[in-house]
């Protein structure tokens, strides 16, 4: 098992990639409360059966406020207190909600997850960002504040469906592009293994993201700057999540096909970077290319919360494995995806 650490203002994270599972006890107090979904609960429930549960429903629909207050009231209900520790364990959602929850509830209760989809052992567990949807806004109410602990178990995630670990490879393909040319070949060169969750593959490639995505989170935990690069791929990613209703990994691999050819548009990447990042998205069975209404994603930009009055903060690449923050211009914008 190996141990990578996360340096937030207010809490420190110890991430433990491997066989961690069993070992979960060591880690939670008496009073541990569950929160998980209802998938992950009928598949993993001996691993916490003695404690309390609070079980949520699946999918986006369900990362909302209700979903939060349904939670606090349970909470209420089983006499929670300042003592309390919350323990998500599931997918992003499951983190993403159960991390806003310790963080507001009585002012901020400590907290731990078990991540147990790809996609959230590599991404969403790491770095503190938590929140909920609200009125068609993705994230838009959450707060930042590291868990005291993320257990990514690889165990867990041969009970997944074949198109959520392509998901994951998603952000995987992601941190190799914005920061690492040595993972990427590894990612070329092993897609079969990676993809039957090969053991020695699959963890080094965890451990890899998880390495990428801490060091940028220790250097920036409030994205002021540095963090913004994990955000290649999710301008048009969310649009298109957001319109479409894509899954998350989905709508990141179309998002990171269109970032990429605006990188290779604008001079910075060659046809033959760009080509082969489009293959390998291919090989990690994610999807490239579909007829988007871009007037409709570009709306969607438009009225993201997250643009800075007439531009937008971009993440293009320099070239594999180095990511570029761009202010662009809609305008500007508009015009390269007409184009
Ligand atoms: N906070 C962040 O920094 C961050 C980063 C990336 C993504 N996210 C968020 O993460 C969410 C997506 O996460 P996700 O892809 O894990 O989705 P998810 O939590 O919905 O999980 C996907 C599906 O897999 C099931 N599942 C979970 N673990 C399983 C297992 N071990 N075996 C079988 N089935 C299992 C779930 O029940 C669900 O149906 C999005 O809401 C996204 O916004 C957050
Ligand atoms: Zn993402």
């Amino acid at each position: 098992m190996k141990t990578l650490f996360i340096k937030g203002q207010n809490n420190k994270t110890s991430v433990l990639i491997g066989n961690s599972l069993n070992e979960l006890t060591n880690y939670l107090t008496a009073n541990t409360i569950i929160i998980t979904d209802s998938k992950v609960n009928s598949l993993y429930s001996h691993y916490f059966n003695n404690y309390k549960i609070i079980e949520i429903g699946i999918g986006e629909k369900n990362k909302t406020l209700k979903t939060v207050i349904y939670i606090y009231e349970k909470l209420l209900e089983f006499e929670a207190d300042k003592t309390t520790f919350l323990l998500g364990f599931g997918g992003g959602i499951v983190c993403d909600i159960t991390g806003f929850v310790a963080t507001t509830f009585m002012r901020g209760v400590r907290f731990g997850f078990v991540a147990t989809t790809l996609l959230s052992q590599v991404d969403a567990s790491i770095g503190g960002k938590n929140g909920v949807n609200f009125n068609g806004f993705k994230n838009i109410v959450g707060t930042i504040n590291q868990p005291e602990f993320v257990i990514c178990d690889p165990s867990t995630l041969k009970t997944l469906q074949s198109k959520e670990i392509s998901n994951g490879f998603a952000e995987i393909i992601k941190h190799a592009l914005i920061a690492d040319f040595e993972m990427f070949k590894i990612l070329q060169l092993n897609s079969k293994k990676a993809l039957k969750l090969d053991t020695i593959i699959i963890e080094s490639l965890i451990y890899q993201s998880i390495k990428i995505k801490s060091r940028i989170v220790n250097i920036d935990e409030f994205e002021n700057h540095e963090r913004k690069k994990l955000n290649f791929g999710h301008t048009f990613g969310h649009a298109i999540e957001k319109v479409y209703k894509f899954s998350h990994g989905q709508a990141v691999s179309y998002g990171i096909a269109i970032a990429s050819k605006l990188s290779y548009k604008k001079g910075y990447i060659t046809i033959d970077e760009y080509n082969s990042i489009i293959s390998l998205l291919k090989l990690y069975k994610l999807p490239v290319k579909y007829n988007f209404d871009f007037n409709l994603l570009l709306e969607s930009i438009i009225n993201d919360k997250k643009r800075e009055q007439d531009s937008i903060s971009f993440i293009l690449l320099k070239k594999i494995g180095e990511a570029h923050i761009e202010k662009i211009s809609i305008n500007e914008l508009s015009l390269l995806i007409k184009e």
